[in-house]
């Protein structure tokens, strides 16, 4: 009797501790496109994160295609998925196929990008994307000194694609910090473009980016008087496009503007190690997947979910209750630690070759 009542306690005492994993539930992950190296990084790390946790999955890259990533999620609602994780291409585009995931009862988390004009989207997982763009803004500001130095410093404007949630935000973090100076003329802006909506890049293509700053380039420093002094750029596909220009137009280390970015993706980390890009914002993608598959088995599992922001990221139709990560600035005197050490990137994979 004593011998029963022991096990009993024992399958109890296991029954407890042991946490219930949803065993080989189906899980579907959409990402925007594998061309751009942070979209292939989640794509993979939630693939294999999920697949520890327990859970099978269905990722699809979309191409940077609306149309087509709407069919990948068709296609996972029809493979019966407990639950979709979406980094979208067009954030207001989904509402429709979002409410038949709804109508199927499948919960959905945005991943990194904001799914807008819709309350069929349950939670966001990101990292704080108006801090990106003000990060870019304070390096730019301590770069050039602007609160002690005269100036005025020329710069010139991007912005990303206008139908992500994050560029609007990331450009807004950004002008925020720098239009007193704007306003005081220590900053000034040849083209005169600053309106988002005149340099944003549709679709962050980094040809795009580099079409564009040919045109700049030939239309306002042409003159061999006029120097560029800074361009803000939000990410790194932009940041390599802009940059690619400018070596073509001629320029070299010694009037090579200040350039910024996010991502740290490699060309443009060893773009920072050689001098060509000042800086970068580090999204640590292993972070943000593991935060992602965290939400979603609390979600399976009925567990109370866990956020830390539910004010900010209001879609236009609700404020989705959010988890942000931290950003982190990279430049020359930090990137080792924080990419080789942290163990993100092998020496070998940004060597200077
Ligand atoms: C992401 C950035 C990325 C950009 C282009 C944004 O939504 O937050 O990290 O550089 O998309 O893919």
């Amino acid at each position: 009797m004593k011998k029963f009542i022991f096990v009993l306690l024992a399958l109890v005492v296991l029954a407890v501790s042991v946490p219930v994993f949803a065993e080989g539930e189906l899980i579907g992950v959409a990402m925007p496109t594998n061309s751009l190296q942070r979209w292939n990084q989640d794509g993979n790390n939630m693939k294999t994160q999920l697949e520890k946790a327990g859970y099978k999955v269905i990722l699809e890259f979309a191409n940077n295609d609306v149309a087509l990533q709407i069919s990948q999620l068709e296609n996972m609602i029809l493979n019966d998925v407990k639950l979709l994780v979406v980094a979208s291409i067009d954030g207001g585009a989904l509402g429709d196929v979002l409410k038949t995931a709804k109508d199927n009862g499948i919960p959905v988390i945005a991943y990194d990008r904001l799914i807008t004009g819709t309350e069929y989207v349950d939670y966001y997982t990101s990292f704080d994307n108006y801090r990106v763009g003000k990060f870019q803004g304070d390096y730019i500001v301590k770069a050039l000194d602007l609160e002690n130095a005269a100036g005025p410093f020329n710069i010139e404007f991007f912005g990303g694609s206008p139908d992500d949630n994050n560029a609007h935000l990331f450009y807004q973090g950004a002008i925020d910090v720098l239009q007193p100076y704007l306003d005081s003329g220590k900053l000034v802006c040849p083209s005169g473009q600053i309106d988002f909506n005149t340099v944003a890049i549709l679709g962050w293509g980094t040809d795009d980016a580099q079409a564009r700053m040919d045109n700049l380039i030939n239309s306002y420093y042409a003159d061999g008087k006029t120097k560029l002094d800074v361009v803000l750029s939000p990410n790194d596909s932009l940041a390599l496009g802009i940059a690619n220009s400018l070596k073509a137009a001629g320029f070299t280390l010694d009037n090579w503007p200040i350039i910024t970015g996010q991502d740290c993706d490699i060309p443009n980390t060893i773009n920072l190690i050689q001098g060509y890009q000042a800086m970068s914002v580090f999204k640590d993608t292993r972070t943000l997947a593991e935060r992602t598959v965290k939400m979603a088995s609390q979600i399976l599992n009925g567990e109370e979910v866990e956020v830390n922001n539910t004010t900010d990221y209001d879609n236009g139709v609700k404020v989705v209750p959010s988890y942000l990560c931290d950003p982190v600035v990279v430049d020359k005197s930090n990137y080792k630690e924080m990419l080789i050490d942290s163990g993100y990137y092998t020496e070998d994979q940004i060597a200077v070759k």
